[in-house]
């Protein structure tokens, strides 16, 4: 059900110290912690002995011990103390996963630890970057992290469920959209041209609720569920542009400002998810201030735990019957055609392999 060969983000890096911590991540209990040079650990929260969670165990040096009896795992997972025993029984191991520390975040490799190759973590530089304020956190939604992803890549919803903070009727009524889709990646870009800025927009750039911006919303998802935002505002910004896929998201054109945000959706079940996020934004010709950093960040938790009021209700309706589309569902198609089409090759690849 879950792509299990990719990176997903698990945890915030404060949530992983020397106490065991657990977390549930496409099905599968997983007990973090870190070693004693401050390396993410992460097991199979099962022991092997009587399956006791080893959540509820403790770490000396870089040795997680069971609650139960007192077995002893290195960081490989490979039992290494037996109480009152001097041999260790044959497969008296437990399943490390691969973890890393990236971005400002916990990853783990869910599938083929051979596989798992950290280059294919989804880049997030702004989230360390010192020309550009970054802030985020976590939310638990309780629905399937596709619901999240549908929001993302349809942004006309800004129109209806933010219009005190990031929307307006314009980026509903008025945006040029268009859709790309590659191997990897859906990428969707809207321009609403000529139109009053949103709440949000007046208290980062400056302006009135009269004044005229271009505002561009240039979203991007990628395998597993990871969906980067590029927006921002400037008065004439769609001048010369193409109304596509253009390098405006690189950089802060003249008198505006633009945000860069990362949402990591990390399925815990098939209808509850980990939903990581950060948001870091840059003003044109304005410093970074902790306290523009703070606004920017309540602004933005305010119109995402309106999307987690949304999700939450969605899934408490949510049956087989179809549903409809629209033109701006394109993205989101695209989106889940590819999960689709992704989980079934690895699953019939992890079929083969067990033949
Ligand atoms: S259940 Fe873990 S040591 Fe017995
Ligand atoms: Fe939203």
């Amino acid at each position: 059900m879950f792509l299990k060969n990719c990176w997903y983000v698990a945890a915030e890096p404060h949530e992983i110290t020397r106490e065991p911590f657990g977390r549930t991540i496409c099905n599968e209990k997983i007990v973090f912690w870190r070693t004693e040079d401050g390396d993410p650990v992460a097991f199979e929260d099962r022991c092997c002995h009587r399956r006791m969670p080893l959540r509820k165990g403790s770490v000396q040096g870089n040795i997680l011990s069971c609650h139960y009896h007192g077995l002893q795992f290195d960081v490989t997972g490979k039992c290494v103390h037996v109480p009152g025993q001097t041999t260790i029984p044959p497969g008296a191991q437990v399943r490390a996963y691969p973890a890393v520390q990236k971005y400002n975040w916990i990853w783990i490799w869910m599938g083929d630890p051979a596989l798992a190759d950290e280059d294919r973590i989804v880049p997030y530089p702004w989230k360390t970057a010192d020309d550009w304020g970054d802030k985020g956190t976590y939310f638990y939604v309780k629905s399937d992290y596709r619901l999240i992803i549908d929001n993302l890549l349809d942004l006309s919803h800004l129109g209806f469920v933010h219009r005190s903070t990031i929307g307006n009727v314009a980026v509903a009524e008025a945006a040029r959209v268009r859709t790309l889709k590659d191997d990897d990646s859906v990428t969707v870009a809207r321009w609403t041209v000529g139109k009053n800025p949103a709440p949000t927009y007046q208290k980062m750039g400056g302006w009135t609720e009269d004044d005229i911006v271009d505002r561009w919303q240039i979203i991007e998802f990628r395998m597993p569920g990871a969906v980067r935002l590029f927006t921002g505002a400037a008065p004439d910004a769609a001048e010369g542009q193409e109304f596509g896929f253009t390098e405006i998201d690189r950089d802060v054109p003249k008198g505006g400002f633009g945000f860069h945000n990362l949402n990591f959706v990390t399925p815990e079940t098939a209808t509850t998810t980990h939903y990581f996020w950060s948001n870091a934004y840059q003003i044109d010709g304005k410093p970074i201030t902790p306290e523009m950093t703070e606004l920017q960040y309540k602004q933005i938790f305010t119109a995402f735990h309106q999307d987690w009021e949304v999700f939450n209700k969605q899934q408490e309706n949510w049956d087989d019957r179809p549903t409809i589309d629209t033109i701006q569902d394109a993205g989101s198609i695209a989106a889940r055609a590819m999960i689709d089409r992704e989980v079934a090759a690895e699953r019939e690849t992890l079929a083969i392999a067990a033949e």
